[in-house]
């Protein structure tokens, strides 16, 4: 197949066109760097930079015989989204639906996207199933389930074959690429940070949740087992009848924030000192997937999800790149990106 895939130079889109290389298919990275990195993109794969809010750009490549398209590229911060909502409506569904109808207009209904389980917000029952209630408690979430909606309605009015994938919490990396984003404030990512004596301590946000030992809980899935659930849903948008299907993407395996930090010490040989202090707010409790859908009816294993796996992997990457990217260039941890400051989707 020829690909699309938008946001293919971010940490989970150019992991995942590693994997669509590998398997044999011609693949077009679209990204506008902001978040990307031009070093993530392997050999064999095409990098396109642009916007996703960009039609003509996008209704041009879409007409140069692509099959299906991989759409990765949001904004992806709670935080951020808490702060300025507007930037995520406009990149997360405005870009989206923009991507939509370059897609329509150019006759391509192949699409698989990049959920997430922020659409399900604080939910009443673990391990959290497809059909649960969707309530978002924050804008990046809130985007993430509008376009979900976007998808469902082209669909039904233009033939599209749809998957949405829910991931829960991304974690690992591969040898060529992993997670460097600026700034960092995923879990593991901090935690190897400390380890590595980046940051003095991991600052864990609260203590006082009703989970065993008092910290949150995450569902952590191998970026490796995520590429491999984008090829399956590629591959599964070939057949059957115009829909939207959704999908989480978890390893059903639930971890406390402690159980990270005690297995990141395990895993790396080295002192990770950490300290509660209070809740980040917009964190539920616990979060873990039931992906029995998506074993059962694309036939996804999450082979590589242990958290000693993800550790080690992701250690692995940043000792090969000390600075992230950066390593690859030479350019030094201190380097500016003024790409990463200028451009505005990730
Ligand atoms: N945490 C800490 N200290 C840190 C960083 C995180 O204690 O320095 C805790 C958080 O409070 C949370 C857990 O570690 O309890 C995981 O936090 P992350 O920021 O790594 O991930 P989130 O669970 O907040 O976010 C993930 C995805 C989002 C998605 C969300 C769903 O990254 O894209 O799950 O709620 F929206």
């Amino acid at each position: 197949m020829k690909l699309l895939v938008v946001g293919g130079a971010g940490y989970v889109g150019s992991t995942s066109v590693e994997g669509l290389v590998e398997a044999g298919h011609e693949v077009v990275v679209y990204d506008n760097l902001t978040s990307g990195h031009r070093e993530s993109v392997v050999e064999g794969a095409r990098l396109e930079i642009g916007d996703v809010e960009d039609g003509a750009r996008l209704t041009e490549l879409l007409s140069d015989g692509v099959d299906a398209v991989l759409h990765c590229a949001a904004r992806s911060l709670v935080g951020e989204s808490m702060a300025d909502p507007g930037l995520y409506y406009r990149v997360n569904v405005a870009g989206g639906v923009t991507l939509l109808e370059a897609m329509r207009s150019t006759g391509v209904n192949r699409l698989v996207y990049s959920s997430s389980a922020a659409v399900y917000g604080e939910p009443r029952r673990v391990p959290i199933a497809e059909a649960d209630r969707t309530e978002p408690i924050n804008p990046y979430g809130a985007t993430k389930l509008a376009f979900e909606g976007a998808m469902r309605w082209f669909a039904a009015a233009h033939d599209f074959r749809a998957i949405s994938l829910r991931y829960f919490n991304v974690a690992g990396a591969t040898e060529r690429n992993g997670e460097d984003h600026d700034p960092e404030t995923h879990l593991m990512p901090t935690v190897l940070r400390v380890a590595a004596g980046e940051h003095t301590h991991v600052q864990i946000f609260g203590q006082d949740y009703s989970t065993p030992d008092g910290t949150c809980i995450r569902d952590f899935i191998h970026v490796r087992d995520l590429a491999e659930g984008h090829l399956l849903a590629l591959e599964a948008t070939g057949e059957g009848d115009p829909s939207l299907e959704v999908y989480n993407l978890g390893s059903a395996a639930g971890f406390s924030v402690r159980e990270v930090v005690e297995a990141a010490r395990r895993v790396t040989g080295r002192a990770v000192p950490a300290r509660a202090i209070k809740r980040r707010l917009g964190d539920p409790p616990v979060l873990v997937a039931s992906s029995r859908r998506a074993r059962r009816e694309l036939g996804w294993q999450p082979a590589h999800s242990t958290l000693e796996r993800m550790l080690a992997d992701a250690w692995a990457w940043r000792e090969a790149h000390p600075h992230g990217y950066a390593s690859s260039r030479g350019d030094g941890a201190e380097s500016v990106q003024p790409e990463r400051a200028a451009a505005s989707a990730g």
